[in-house]
């Protein structure tokens, strides 16, 4: 059984509900506002440990009590933080997050600390293994991702390279994945930049996923089951990566993951009592508790 390595982003999500999204230019006042734990990276973290994951976080927060309630907060959901570094330059990243009544989010993310991660990390960077799956996401500095993709295909453990917020790559580092995962708009944008992936999966909401031809179905919700779609592509890939870890083939993993993905849009926020301001209860029995 192999880890999940995820080497990504550490945000502070800062959420407004509104009745409606602003127009440019616009105010309008919020219903409701949280302090939620997110990051595309941790997100994914969480969800694999979820699954039942040995998971381990490559990652950088600010020396700040966010950053430190953080990483206790990972901790608690059974990730390892042995490799999540403090930048003291840096203040912990964060996302401003504004849904409306429609279940609509906008997100505008900025970096801190999460744009200290630097390419050639060996001293703060796990020894990988054949087994392990490096899961990967764009929301650090791109020589980092390429560093740490290389890195792992080295090692001969399997890259899975979530391509959002999509930037354009060169099909030398999409080809070290297996699998790309983009949504729809993000494999729209891949197809027009001209790039391709030798292995890449697409999901498509309520039309479910495909991977290289092989398709799985949505798990259909009722739209009074849907919460808030916030951090469901990053359950996906979570679960994606704790099933490949543990040997699934391709329909097995898809499964698992369109499952925790259609779990994650039934409640606020990124992921599951995401409040920052008090640590989570324990995993249920059997999950993200190291065999
Ligand atoms: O994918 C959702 C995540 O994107 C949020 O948690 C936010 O932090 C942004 O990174």
């Amino acid at each position: 059984m192999g880890r999940v390595v995820v080497v990504g982003s550490v945000n502070v999500d800062q959420v407004a509900q509104v009745e409606r999204h602003p127009k440019p230019g616009e105010t309008v006042l919020a219903l409701r506002h949280d302090r939620l734990a997110g990051g595309k990276g941790a997100n994914q973290a969480v969800a694999a440990a979820s699954a039942g994951a040995e998971v381990l976080m490559v990652g950088c927060v600010g020396d700040d009590d966010p950053g430190r309630a953080y990483a206790a907060r990972l901790a608690a959901r059974g990730v390892d933080v042995t490799h999540l570094s403090v930048s003291p330059g840096e203040p912990t990243g964060a996302a401003y997050i504004v849904v409306d009544d429609q279940r609509e989010n906008t997100i505008v993310v900025v970096p801190g600390a999460n744009a200290a991660i630097e390419a050639g990390w060996p001293d703060r960077f796990p020894d990988l293994h054949p087994d392990d799956v490096v899961v990967l996401q764009l929301e650090i500095p791109l020589g980092a991702v390429r560093w740490a993709a290389e890195r792992a295909h080295q090692a001969g453990a399997r890259v899975v390279l979530n391509i959002a917020p999509y930037a354009d790559l060169p099909t030398s580092l999409l080809d070290l994945a297996d699998p790309v995962v983009a949504n729809e708009h993000e494999a729209l944008l891949l197809a027009d930049s001209g790039a391709t992936a030798s292995s890449l999966l697409v999901t498509m909401g309520r039309n479910g996923a495909v991977w290289d031809g092989e398709v799985v179905p949505a798990v259909q919700l009722t739209p009074d089951q849907v919460q808030d779609t916030t951090g469901a592509g990053d359950a996906f890939v979570g679960a994606l990566a704790a099933a490949l870890a543990r040997g699934a083939g391709r329909i097995e993993a898809l499964e698992a993951a369109a499952a925790a993905g259609a779990e994650a849009v039934r409640h606020t926020g990124a992921q599951p009592d995401g409040r920052l301001d008090r640590l989570p209860p324990p995993p249920a029995a059997g999950q993200g508790e190291p065999d």
